[in-house]
């Protein structure tokens, strides 16, 4: 039998994904031991191996097919734009991305003004300042710790991810306008969803049941 490859987004997600993984009763002991250095783990039983990649690179990973099924937050998916299937919602790292800075900048928003915009998603903002909203600003990439720029005045506001909002409350800045919820995706690389067709297929729906069971649950 030929390895299914599941690629994972590192941090919080893995472990919560591994969970979800070992409720379908895939599980995967080398996984559990968190001070290894091994980037790859395999269940030979069940034919199955996971390795952990940054998040931007799980959609890389699943379009080239170096793994047939990936899991990553829906703003990666939205930001790389790759060739992919999307097939589950799984309801877990819920959040929200959002146009955030200063209560004093929500006049330059309503203005339509030329602002500053600083973000890790270029992609993911240019499509709603420019297709959404009709206002044209000038994005800034950055690659982390996005709120200091409104802080220091290289930007005005920022597009970026609101989970409990305790990173904007403690840095003075609050959530100017709402661009989309955000949860991490299943998505399956197009050519192993012919090929591998049962065993994903079968993978998918085991996921949507815990999904309905987990959201039953909460009511
Ligand atoms: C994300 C995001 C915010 C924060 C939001 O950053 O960019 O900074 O989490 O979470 P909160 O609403 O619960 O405070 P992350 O920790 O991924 O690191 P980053 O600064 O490198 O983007």
């Amino acid at each position: 039998m030929r390895y299914l490859t599941v690629a994972l987004a590192k941090g919080r997600l893995a472990s919560k994904a591994m969970e979800m993984f070992g409720a379908a009763g895939i599980h995967c002991e080398e996984m559990a031991n968190k001070d290894s250095r091994k980037l790859i783990f395999e269940n030979p039983k069940l034919g199955m191996r996971f390795f952990l990649a940054k998040a931007t690179d799980v959609p890389t990973y699943v379009e080239y097919g170096a793994a047939d099924i990936g899991i990553v937050g829906k703003d990666t998916l939205l930001e790389e734009g790759r060739r992919l299937y999307e097939v589950l919602d799984l309801k877990i790292g819920k959040c929200r991305m959002c146009v955030c800075g200063p209560e004093s900048a929500r006049a330059h928003l309503k203005n339509h003004e030329l602002i500053r915009v600083a973000t890790k998603y270029p992609r993911i903002a240019k499509d709603y300042f420019y297709n959404r909203k009709d206002q044209t600003v000038e994005i800034i990439k950055l690659n982390g710790s996005i709120e200091l720029a409104p802080i220091v005045g290289l930007s005005e506001v920022i597009v970026d991810i609101v989970e409990t909002g305790s990173t904007l409350r403690e840095n003075g800045l609050t959530v100017l306008e709402e661009i989309c919820p955000l949860s991490a995706r299943m998505v399956v690389n197009q050519v192993s969803m012919k090929t591998e067709n049962q065993r994903i297929t079968a993978l998918i729906r085991e996921f949507q049941e815990l999904v309905r069971k987990k959201e039953e649950r909460k009511g």
